[in-house]
């Protein structure tokens, strides 16, 4: 049974991000599948999610930077801590065979992805959809003014408390 389903509560009504976020939630669950079977199909199942979280941060990070986000921008920063944590975990199964992170870790990750995708990831969506941004050419219909580079993340704060961060490593 998956911690994670896809629902109308992280559906957030921009294509290409609800299709990576699918893939997502798909990948989170085969991992916990895998994992139920064995620690090396679990870790091998992991991976795949982990490779997969790597490009839609990366993603999400360059539009970001495409739309007027300051490099230094809360979302993207939250997005290099999961991954460093995720990779992290990869390594102590990997190269310690300590699985005990990576059985914590998936349940974590499902419980942060539906904060993340509320908060950070909707304000992203909404503000993708201002600017009238194409993910498919990379213009925007209304760029911002200069001035208004985002520093923010739409969340309600910028400094995620350690229980908005999955915790297993
Ligand atoms: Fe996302
Ligand atoms: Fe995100």
């Amino acid at each position: 049974m998956p911690t994670l389903h896809w629902s109308p509560e992280i559906t957030l009504d921009h294509p290409e991000m609800d299709q990576t976020h699918l893939e997502f939630v798909d990948l989170l669950a085969a991992a916990e599948d895998a994992l139920a079977r064995s620690e090396a199909e679990g870790l091998a199942a992991y991976q795949r999610l982990v490779e997969h979280t790597a490009g839609h941060f990366g993603q999400e990070d360059r539009w970001m930077a495409s739309t007027g986000f300051a490099p230094e921008n809360c979302h993207s920063h939250q997005h290099t801590q999961v991954l460093e944590l995720m990779q992290e975990v990869t390594r102590l199964a990997r190269d310690e065979q300590d699985f005990g992170p990576l059985g914590r870790v998936l349940p974590e990750l499902a419980k942060w992805f539906v904060q993340h995708a509320q908060s950070m990831d909707a304000a992203l969506a909404s503000h993708l959809q201002q600017v009238g941004f194409d993910p498919a050419t990379g213009v925007m219909a209304r760029p911002p003014l200069a001035e208004e580079a985002q520093t923010g993340c739409g969340g309600s704060s910028c400094s995620p408390s350690p229980s908005e961060q999955p915790a297993a490593a």
